[in-house]
């Protein structure tokens, strides 16, 4: 770690994250409820999970019985894209573990599940900890997006556990790197392995969440750090009144994170895919609709303006996902072989000779950078959607419409100066709010009991999130039941059903509400930048989204 450590971090140093009464207590146990079931696909997800579907929900509760305090010897590993709160939960998890047997002991797995598969490790000891406490990013041991899945990876995680004689690992990931906590449980309990899987939920996607998971975790502090950064933007638009901003906000296929921005920031425009895949809206409609408000503002004498757009927005346009879905079928057989193909050029005829009709004539018409992207898959099958540059798209397609009305229809009074944005990784390693340095220490410290009670397969759950941290319940919910069936590179796999935005849910219903009235006014609202030090309204509190969901 850099020597460097500015004002604010030494002061932030001291900050002791917030535990609920729950896990605070001495002693406690865990409540076990009723055999649970996954929404769909029982059969399915049953016989591939025989030794671990159906576990009961786990509430950590007051009391004492079955948490054992002998010595531990427990792994973690943080899998894929950074979030803000990933030290945190590491230092939740040491601290847990020594508070119940000093002996226990920490090892940290290096650059992601990788470092567990090749048995790449460090111990992580308190003096090693202690400067990453209340910080940002995944530093301290590093992540990847290895996935544990082939039977040689598993196997040889096996033996990796065996010779460190562990307990317990906790996955600190996504939907995927739980989905892959739930394999590595399975294939343990299987082999009669001793070492027990437990997952905790990160991203700042916010889509790994459902009615046991109340949020991922850095959702709230990457959100509230582009809220800033947008709100800042809005203000030079009513300075300079010249340009239009297209930002575009990473997030993957949901658009949680442009959603809540959009709530914190007020933009004229904010699309959200899963309300295009909902109404079946095309390109063409989308770039109408942008055209008709840039033109609108004109006719106000507002050459400016701010407009949203998420990262994934590209796989929910009807036409375009229907390619996308073709394409991952035939990268699922032939990869490699696309992949040796010398030139551009050619992998476009193979790829137009195999797709539909429809597709090949969509496929075509996208600019060469956005073709050869949608040709990547990263580990998990998904797009890398990152490096889709849908807000330049967007400007070019704007631009074409604007001239077009400018030359043939006189309105020649629209000024169209756009300019693009991305923001993804200036938020994933911000410092944690006080939101995400409380709830990731807790998820953490309630991942040691888990394994302290014997619990494997499990995802640590912590809810009640809106009410005071005191107030908090911790257990866990058992990763076989958030699992569904799904269609991955031509296959069907067991994956944790990510969680888009619902167009029938508060959060939307409060943006479609003001949207029109934000398209033409100047309403933005200035987010200003995350508060460590202050009166806990500002400084506690949750984001809209989770406030609006979870509302009662
Ligand atoms: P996770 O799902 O791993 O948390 O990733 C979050 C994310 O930031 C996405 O929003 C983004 O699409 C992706 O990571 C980009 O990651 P990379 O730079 O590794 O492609």
């Amino acid at each position: 770690m850099s020597d460097e450590v500015s004002t604010l971090q030494k002061a932030r140093a001291s900050y002791q994250p917030k535990l609920p009464k729950a896990l605070r207590e001495e002693p406690i146990k865990i409540e076990l409820g009723e055999p649970t079931s996954p929404a769909t696909d029982q059969i399915e997800i049953e016989s591939l999970f025989p030794n671990t579907y159906g576990q009961p929900i786990a509430i950590i509760t007051p009391g004492s019985g079955n948490l054992v305090s002998t010595p531990l010897r427990i792994g973690v590993v943080l899998s894929g894209g950074p979030a803000p709160g990933g030290h945190n939960a590491i230092a939740g998890l040491f601290d847990a573990l020594k508070r119940a047997n000093s002996q226990s002991r920490l090892f940290g797995f290096l650059k992601g599940p990788g470092g567990v598969i090749k048995g790449k490790y460090k111990e992580l000891t308190a003096e090693i900890i202690e400067p990453y406490r209340n910080t940002g990013g995944f530093d301290m041991i590093m992540s990847g997006r290895d996935k544990i899945e082939k039977p040689e990876e598993l196997a040889s995680c096996k033996k990796v556990f065996e010779e460190l004689d562990l307990d317990g690992l906790v996955i600190i990931g996504g939907d995927d790197s739980n989905t892959n906590a739930a394999v590595l449980a399975e294939y343990l309990k299987a082999q009669g392995a001793k070492t027990k899987v437990i997952g905790v939920p990160k991203t700042i996607d916010g889509d790994m969440k459902n009615e046991y998971i109340e949020a991922s975790f850095g959702f709230d502090t990457a959100a509230k750090v582009y809220s800033e950064l947008i709100a800042n933007i809005c203000r030079d638009a009513i300075s300079s009144v010249k340009y239009w901003h297209f930002i575009r906000l990473m997030g993957r296929a949901a658009s949680h994170i442009t959603l809540e921005c959009a709530l914190q920031t007020h933009p004229n425009i904010a699309l959200i895919s899963e309300e295009v895949q909902a109404k079946g809206t095309t390109l063409e409609e989308i770039v109408s609709y942008i055209t008709d408000v840039v033109v609108k503002r004109a006719e106000a004498g507002k050459n400016y303006g701010v407009l949203l757009v998420p990262e994934g927005l590209v796989e929910f346009i009807s036409d375009i996902k229907t390619m996308i879905d073709e394409l991952s079928t035939i990268l699922g057989k032939d990869e490699e072989y696309i992949s040796r193909l010398p030139d551009h050029s050619e992998r476009l005829q193979y790829i137009t000779s195999l797709l539909s009709e429809g597709s090949a004539k969509v496929y075509g018409s996208l600019p060469t950078d956005i073709q050869e992207v949608l040709l990547k898959r990263d580990s998990h099958g998904n797009v890398p959607l990152s490096q889709v540059e849908t807000e330049r798209l967007l400007i070019d397609l704007v631009s074409d419409r604007i001239r077009f009305i400018q030359a043939h229809e006189g309105k020649d009074f629209v000024k169209f100066s756009p300019l693009s944005h991305f923001f993804g990784y200036e938020g994933r390693c911000a410092a944690p709010s006080n939101f995400d340095a409380d709830y990731t220490y807790s998820l953490g410290y309630a991942a040691a009991q888990l394994i302290r009670g014997g619990l494997s397969g499990y995802t640590v759950m912590i809810r009640n999130l809106t009410r005071p941290s005191d107030e908090w319940i911790a257990g866990g919910v058992p990763i076989t039941m958030m699992l569904n069936m799904e269609t991955r590179k031509g296959k069907r796999v067991p994956v944790i059903r990510k969680s888009l935005v619902d167009v029938d849910g508060r959060p939307f219903k409060e943006f479609a509400a003001m949207r029109d009235k934000w398209a033409l006014e100047d309403c933005y609202s200035f987010a200003g930048p995350i508060q460590y030090f202050g009166p806990p309204e500002i400084c506690d509190a949750t984001t809209k989204t989770l406030a609006l969901e979870r509302q009662t």
